[in-house]
């Protein structure tokens, strides 16, 4: 009659794939727990770590427990708990952890009634509820776990995409906040096919490269034209973060999801942990609050 769930942050677009990437971090994410009620409501009792709204139908968690509970016609309500460890606006697809914990968590209460896919569809309400669009890069990763490509929207088909298991992401998290709305403004609406060719070639080449190992591939494909050069300029000292992590060793970097969060990826633990320090050196002088994080793809 209860559940608890670790739900993951997620890092979205890795680069070329906007709206069409994203991958699970093993180590950060928030923990929730469900426990079933006879009442029929959704109760939001508990949150922690985050200044979040408690009426049900405002929360992310609750939103998706709300469709879920309808949707299967279930007689029970649910109380919930959220214990939030990185902030909303982070980049690191906070509402997605909430709506993607959910929907796994309802679905085992429910005795596993829906697929990954349908439970995919359900998060992406939250998300709705939390920036205005359906997207589904950061729920599908959290929900699947690895690495995903939104292979298509309508109708919604995912595919995980085996990933080397000794890659491993350095964060750097400067505390701004970025609302993933404002963000997608600054993304154009329309690009030129030149721009486009590059978009698509980098996306099959960072798709082959996690297929096969191939980390120097991995790499050169970490490249954006779309929304990093609009983006950035939201990210203080983003460029040098990018440069510092490269010079270090990183295969490539760029902006988690929306931002601020700045990922990077790198072949081994031990040149994972040099990136979060040539990060760390960036920021340590700024005046701006931030956390680091190195964490395995899980
Ligand atoms: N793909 C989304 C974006 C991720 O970049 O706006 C944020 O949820």
């Amino acid at each position: 009659n209860q559940i608890k769930v670790f739900s993951p942050a997620t890092v979205a677009n890795v680069s070329c794939g906007y709206d069409a990437m994203g991958f699970a971090l093993e180590t950060l994410g928030d923990d929730m727990i469900f426990t079933k009620t006879d009442s029929k409501d959704v109760v939001i009792s508990k949150i922690e770590g985050a200044n979040l709204p408690y009426e049900a139908n405002k929360n992310v968690a609750g939103v998706v427990a709300l469709l879920m509970l309808k949707d299967s016609k279930a007689n029970f309500g649910l109380d919930i708990q959220i214990f939030k460890n990185f902030k909303p606006g982070s980049g690191l697809g906070s509402s997605a952890a909430s709506a993607s914990g959910t929907a796994f968590a309802v679905n085992q209460l429910l005795g596993n009634k829906y697929s990954n896919l349908e439970l995919t569809l359900f998060a992406m309400q939250g998300e709705v509820a939390a920036c205005g669009s359906a997207i589904a890069d950061n729920v599908a990763a959290a929900l699947y776990g690895g690495f995903i490509l939104v292979k298509n929207y309508e109708p919604l088909d995912i595919v995980s995409i085996p990933t080397p298991t000794n890659l491993v992401a350095t964060i750097i998290h400067p505390q701004i906040e970025i609302k993933t709305e404002d963000a997608r403004k600054v993304v154009p609406t329309q690009i030129d096919l030149k721009t486009a060719i590059t978009q698509w070639s980098n996306v099959g080449g960072l798709i082959s490269g996690l297929h096969s190992n191939d980390f120097d591939l991995i790499g050169r494909s970490l490249v954006d034209l779309v929304a990093e050069p609009n983006r950035k300029k939201l990210i203080p000292l983003f460029d040098d973060v990018k440069q510092s992590a490269i010079a270090a060793g990183a295969l490539g970097a760029g902006i988690s999801g929306s931002g601020p969060s700045i990922f990077a990826l790198s072949k081994n633990l031990e040149t994972a942990q040099k990136v979060e320090t040539a990060m760390d050196a960036v920021y340590k002088n700024s005046g701006i609050d931030y956390s680091t994080y190195v964490s395995h793809i899980s």
